[in-house]
């Protein structure tokens, strides 16, 4: 059985990012649903399931046979691509990153300003839903990316560290059809330590 992480806040401890009621239904209806799927899609699959994290089970997604294999990577990709989400978030997020993973940011953007800007920007412009993100492959080399639906960038062997989520349940209620709004104000609830955390990993 895969699983959603806990919420380490509570649902209105993001406001007035991101508001309570958001954070309510897109944690327990939305993120419940892909766990519910996806471990339903798993069923009489022990093999996959006791072997891998879902972690791995999306890194290796060649290794899922063929007639369920895009249904991991929807449902099991909404499930791991929320888990980031929510865990990144937080009411007293450190602002800024530090050490080794500042000089890695410095070396592929220029300055932390500019990698805001541009996964603002990726963030925006991705079509329909999806995520903007920040990923690092396996040398630890960090890029931007966005990805459509629930795929997740460990389906393309890179490690997703920072995903903003744009499917129009995640600010709706609040900013309607101002996707942009949303994404400029989320830096203030996005804790970078925790970021930095999972770029170390
Ligand atoms: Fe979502």
């Amino acid at each position: 059985m895969y699983d959603k992480i806990q919420l380490p806040y509570s649902y209105d401890a993001l406001e007035p990012y991101i508001d309570a009621e958001t954070v309510n239904i897109h944690y327990n209806k939305h993120l419940q649903t892909y766990v519910n799927n996806l471990n339903k899609i798993l069923e009489g699959y022990d093999d996959l399931v006791n072997k891998y994290t879902l972690k791995e089970l999306l890194f290796n997604i060649e290794k899922v046979p063929k007639r369920i294999r895009q249904d991991v990577i929807n449902q099991g990709g909404g499930v791991y691509n929320h888990n980031l989400y929510f865990s990144i978030l937080s009411p007293n997020p450190t602002k800024c990153p530090t050490g080794k993973f500042l000089n890695e940011i410095n070396k592929a953007f220029g300055s932390f300003d500019k990698l805001k800007k541009n996964l603002t920007e990726a963030s925006i412009k991705q079509f329909g839903s999806g995520y903007g993100c920040l990923v690092k492959d396996k040398h630890g080399k960090l890029m931007i990316m966005k990805t459509p639906n629930q795929n997740c960038p460990l389906n393309e062997k890179l490690i997703p560290i920072l995903m903003i989520d744009v499917w129009e349940h995640a600010y709706y209620l609040k900013y309607k059809n101002l996707r942009q709004n949303y994404v400029e104000n989320i830096w203030n609830v996005i804790d970078w330590a925790k970021v930095e955390e999972y770029y170390n990993k």
